[in-house]
């Protein structure tokens, strides 16, 4: 048995897709912990793309079974898309190959309708959401008034839990943010459509990703977001409503922690960030620009300008440590290309002291200079590389350093979005 959890180490948009697709090869089954369809995973095979929101990265390889965990957020109008889009394009989609936890929270309309209020109130944070109702979900599952995807199998219960639970969103909706009430009743009737659609794949994934883990099979955990993105270690306020970290593993599929037996921590060969919060690393000028155009750093789910900066080693030494990452996944090497030089921060000044983590106060971080390390550029193509000597004496150089700084090996370097543009150093399953 060989479990890896596959975990973005910065905020988000890291390549987990087309990681999760490539090393789903060798796994059995991809399991899915946290987050909702604010991820967008990319995954690009020959001339086609495919934007996954809610189904796992693993689904392209149809003799693997593809789990949403118990700590993923569903809506089941996306999902429902999402199935049906895929299958238009061939890729074969069974409750065989698809299951979903019963334990999964569903996010209803009167969710998204509370985000995008939140989200405009001008008394309120903006968060820059993705605005797909993703934190009041999570809220209503810890106030225990959250609708899982099990209730979809009785629809009277459905009903009952609905009728309670639409009270407080109403009064909200109506009173304090002045908009339309939410009828229980047009729930109620897409529920019927919901359940039909969804019921075949409604399963207890905790009995089979136990069984998987008890037989030997091998198991892929994907991870949406991205550590500085978790509600307890990440920037918050500035942060999503789950735990993206190695801790929302055990908790959001139902494994225990000793049986994850690797952890493979993604980073993005600089960094990028969507939507508000401090990012000491930015680039607001023409090489920030650059980066996201070569890189094509737009959001998958919201196609957001992404912002852009250096490479911070200061995040990815943190979720190394939070997540007990043992290996690294470099991605977006390629997009570097042409730089005259790269710069990685090694640590950061706040008021005039040296510090090497990121600190918990939103406006210490604010105020954090970031410290760089300036490393020669190169100005090859390394989108045919296949093993590490392929690559540019400058592009090691950078790679070397960051393994140093972080105290994590590479067991893979990503030079471009198709799957063979990929290096491989180790491998995980055997
Ligand atoms: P995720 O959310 O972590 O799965 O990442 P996204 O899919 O949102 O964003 C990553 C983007 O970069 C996608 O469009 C991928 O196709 C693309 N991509 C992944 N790896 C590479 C790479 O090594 N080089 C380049 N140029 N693009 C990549
Ligand atoms: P993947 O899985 C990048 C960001 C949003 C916003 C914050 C909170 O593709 O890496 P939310 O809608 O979750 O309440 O928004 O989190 N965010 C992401 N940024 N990649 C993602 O997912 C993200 N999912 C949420 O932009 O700043
Ligand atoms: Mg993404």
């Amino acid at each position: 048995m060989t479990n890896v959890a596959v975990i973005g180490t910065q905020w988000g948009d890291e390549g987990k897709g087309k990681v999760v697709d490539l090393l789903t090869q060798g796994a059995n089954l991809v399991v899915r912990f946290q987050g909702g369809n604010n991820a967008g995973h990319t995954l690009v095979v020959g001339d086609d793309t495919y934007a996954l929101h809610l189904v796992p990265s693993g689904i392209l390889h149809p003799d693997k079974t593809a789990v949403i965990g118990s700590g993923v957020v569903i809506d089941p109008v996306v999902l429902i898309e999402e199935i049906e889009n895929l299958r238009k394009r061939g890729v074969a989609i069974t409750p065989d190959n698809l299951k979903i936890s019963e334990k999964a929270h569903l996010i209803l309309p009167y969710h998204k309708a509370l985000d995008a209020a939140r989200e405009s109130a001008s008394f309120g944070q903006k968060i820059g959401t993705t605005g797909r109702g993703i934190g009041p979900a999570y809220e209503d599952k810890a106030s225990r008034l959250g609708l899982r995807a099990g209730d979809l199998l009785d629809l009277d219960g459905f009903k009952e839990k609905l009728v309670r639970a639409i009270v407080e969103k109403n009064h909200l909706l109506t009173t304090l943010y002045g908009q339309a009430k939410i009828e229980p009743d047009s729930i109620v009737q897409s529920a019927k459509i919901w359940a039909a659609a969804l019921s075949p794949f409604i399963a207890n994934t905790f009995l089979i990703i136990q069984k998987a883990s008890k037989t030997g099979r091998h198991i892929l955990f994907e991870g949406a977001q991205g550590v500085q993105l978790d509600i307890d270690h990440g920037t918050y306020p500035f942060v999503t409503s789950s735990n993206p970290t190695t801790g929302g593993v055990a908790v959001g599929s139902g494994i225990a922690p000793r049986d994850i037996s690797s952890v493979l921590g993604l980073v993005k060969a600089y960094t990028s960030r969507v939507g508000e919060g401090p990012f000491p690393t930015e680039l607001v000028n023409d090489i920030g620009e650059k980066i996201r155009n070569v890189g094509r750093e737009f959001g998958t789910t919201t196609g957001r300008p992404r912002r852009c900066g250096w490479l911070d080693a200061v995040v990815v030494k943190a979720a190394v440590e939070l997540c007990g990452i043992d290996w690294l996944a470099i991605t977006k090497l390629d997009v570097l290309k042409g730089l005259d030089e790269l710069k990685i921060a090694t640590h950061y000044v706040l008021e005039g002291e040296k510090i090497d983590y990121v600190p918990a106060s939103i406006s210490d971080l604010a105020k954090a200079e970031p410290v760089y390390e300036t490393f020669k550029g190169f100005d090859q193509d390394i989108t045919g590389a296949r093993s590490l000597a392929d690559l540019p004496k400058e592009a090691r150089a950078y790679l070397d350093r960051l393994t140093e700084l972080v105290g994590a090996k590479i067991a893979l370097v990503s030079v471009g979005p198709e799957r063979n543009q990929t290096i491989f150093a180790h491998r995980f399953f055997q």
